[in-house]
């Protein structure tokens, strides 16, 4: 399994070029393919639910070519597809299935539509139902009322009325409609039920009427087509930024960013034609500070200094963006509901039941409806836990999860899945949230490095990671349960459910206080050879990220800098000779009345020394990057003196 490691960010600012908007670009090239005339499309999305729709365009004989740095030049088929009979497969783009359900019935060739398993799941029956009482002949291959789909020429009838459920999922009356103008006679459609997710059908009328049919409605309940409407290119056509996927940023700004420095997206402003644009205003109403102009917005904290408070709002008019609500809601004082989301249950996976599960995992009380979530805050004693985020190949789970670190630090399963909508989503979150700052200092044995890791998280109030401690944890736990330490699957095993808790002053082992144990010799070089399993150092590697929490971390070990926090903000390898080191061993265990005998110290500790450089996984070396501290010389004042002076240097620069 794929995945991403996050740390606990603790600002964010700056500013984001959103990626094209996704229904937009769908409804666009779909639209320009079924034009008279040649359509320029500009800023499209480029992901995989667009590529789907690109795929399926060319399968059926649409020619496109590249034009310019970011355009797509579309020749219409003015309204007949060259390609008569193709298998189209559509992955789980619900914009492009839907959309080429409706257009493909009335097309006169034979296709089947077919998309990933979970496309499979999604419903399609209502559309299909209003689609062959216009004559359609359509067939469910498996399950009745769901893809995959074989559409056969049939003979249209000029129906005068089509009736079609609104309430399951809005892309049914938008596929509808766009398809409607290539039967030529003047129709009207009929919404049974209540209406969902009526921007996005706003969205469809607007890029109808750019493509030259201009559809007359009577408020959500009929939607007439004239007679003899036809699709014509507006020749060029910008997309808008996407406003979904704006709603990630604008919360982190609400979330992190100050009032005077907030972040800002650009690509969508205050007149933009998605419905999504409306979460700026949940955002408003939850306090937080939004501003737009033509082709930005900004969001950053309550201008007041307090913080977000919780909002009960009906999501019906932003379906996608009120995802990322239930994640902001974290961060907010009081709880928040967003209801009328029943929609939510039939998209990329079961967004409610995925949301609430996830949340759960961060000690979050969410409690779950039909058509409902209630998301309420941490407090102090329910604070929020690290944790491992399964996202159910639903990019959404995946950028709101990444909104969570401002409170912990979190691992994200395949985060690739982002790519349906906005591939380069990470690498833009990186750029605008803050991590707290990393010191991580390796080095050999006994060099000094855990005195003057603690002393130096001591002076700055950050936390403090022994990550050696966590593998004498783990050899102590093996040498408990009887698992050799050469064992690797086994001391893995262990190490996976080490239930060890650092306190104050010590650190327990299934609830008994094992600091000394821990320090005995004969766990130490248990812990060298545990350490040198690549499976056991894997197995360990998140729970050392959950240390790198707000307002900061210093990591003592072999492989902070190289491994576990490569971004590290300062890295420091700290050394000393292996005589000198022996000396420093040597006081430490006459100090503890503990036998010591100089010449048997310092052979174990160049033993050890040789394990820990020579290993295949993580050897301990000196990064290219890391400043090398030899303590030889150094009192331990001094060197703690030298490692905070680094770190307000590279603060500074
Ligand atoms: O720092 P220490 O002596 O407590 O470490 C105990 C063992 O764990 C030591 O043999 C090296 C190993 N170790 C490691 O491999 N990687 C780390 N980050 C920290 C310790």
């Amino acid at each position: 399994m794929t995945f991403i490691d996050l740390p606990q960010m603790i600002s964010a600012s700056g500013s984001v070029m959103l990626p094209g908007s996704k229904s937009i670009s769908n409804r666009a090239l779909l639209l320009a393919a079924l034009a008279q005339g040649e359509t320029e499309l500009r800023a499209l999305l480029d992901s995989d639910d667009t590529a789907r729709m690109r795929e399926a365009l060319a399968t059926l004989g649409v020619a496109m070519s590249a034009a310019g740095e970011d355009g797509l030049r579309v020749s219409g088929s003015n309204g007949r597809f060259p390609v008569r009979q193709a298998e189209l497969f559509l992955g789980n783009a619900g914009t492009a299935f839907r959309s080429l359900t409706a257009v493909l019935a009335f097309a006169g060739g034979e296709y089947v539509l077919k998309g990933v398993p979970r496309m499979h799941e999604r419903p399609i029956g209502d559309l299909v139902d209003a689609l062959v009482t216009c004559g359609a002949s359509i067939k469910s291959l498996e399950k009745e009322g769901f893809p995959p789909l074989l559409i056969r020429p049939a003979v249209i009838r000029p129906c005068s009325v089509v009736k079609i459920r609104g309430d399951v999922s809005s892309q049914f009356l938008s596929g509808l409609l766009m398809a409607l103008p290539l039967a030529g006679a003047q129709v009207t459609v009929e919404v049974e039920g209540e209406l969902i997710s009526k921007p996005y059908v706003d969205l469809t009328l607007n890029l109808m009427a750019r493509f030259g049919v201009a559809v007359e409605r009577e408020g959500w309940r009929a939607f007439s087509i004239p007679a003899g409407a036809r699709y014509r290119s507006p020749g060029l056509y910008r997309v808008e930024g996407d406003a979904s996927s704006a709603s990630y940023f604008l919360a982190l700004g609400a979330i992190g960013a100050g009032a005077g420095n907030p972040v800002r997206v650009i690509g969508v402003g205050k007149d933009a034609v998605q419905g999504d644009v409306r979460f700026a205003d949940a955002l408003t109403a939850m306090g937080a500070t939004v501003e737009a102009g033509e082709n930005w917005i900004s969001a950053a904290r309550p201008a007041d200094g307090k913080p977000l408070t919780g909002i009960h709002l009906d999501c019906n008019h932003i379906p996608d963006a009120a995802m990322t609500l239930a994640v902001a809601a974290l961060f907010a004082q009081g709880e928040t509901t967003l209801a009328n989301i029943g929609s939510w249950r039939v998209k990329e996976t079961d967004r409610i039941a995925a949301m609430a599960a996830e949340l759960r995992k961060l000690n979050v009380r969410v409690e779950e409806g039909a058509d409902f979530l209630k998301v309420v805050p941490p407090d102090a004693a329910h604070p929020l836990l690290p944790a491992v985020i399964d996202t159910y190949d639903d990019h959404r789970m995946a950028m709101c999860f990444s909104l969570a670190t401002f409170g912990v630090p979190l691992r994200i399963h395949d985060p690739g899945c982002v790519a349906k909508t906005f591939p380069g989503y990470f690498a833009c979150f990186n750029t605008v949230a803050r991590p707290a700052p990393v010191i991580a200092i390796d080095g050999p044995t006994a060099s000094g490095k855990g005195t003057v890791s603690v002393r130096v998280a001591q002076a700055l109030g950050f936390n403090y990671l022994d990550s050696g401690a966590l593998y004498r944890l783990t050899a102590l736990a093996a040498r408990e349960a009887g698992v050799d330490w050469a064992d690797e699957t086994g001391v893995t095993a262990i190490a996976s459910r080490l239930d060890a808790e650092f306190h104050a002053g010590g650190v327990r082992l299934n609830g008994r206080e094992v600091c000394e144990a821990i320090r005995d010799e004969d766990i130490s070089s248990g812990a060298s050879k545990v350490a040198a399993l690549p499976a056991v150092r894997e197995a360990l590697l998140f729970r050392q990220r959950t240390f790198h929490r707000a307002p900061g971390l210093v990591g003592d070990g072999r492989d902070m800098g190289s491994v576990v926090f490569p971004g590290a903000q300062l890295k420091i390898f700290l050394t000393a000779s292996p005589a000198i080191r022996a000396v420093r061993r040597t006081q430490q265990l006459l100090e503890r009345n503990e036998p010591a005998e100089l010449c048997a110290i310092q052979a174990d500790l160049e033993a050890r020394d040789v394990r820990d450089l020579n290993r295949p996984v993580a050897p301990l070396r000196q990064e290219a990057d890391a400043l090398l501290l030899d303590t030889e010389h150094l009192s331990i004042d001094e060197a703690v003196a030298k490692v905070l002076g680094w770190f307000t240097d590279s603060s500074c620069g």
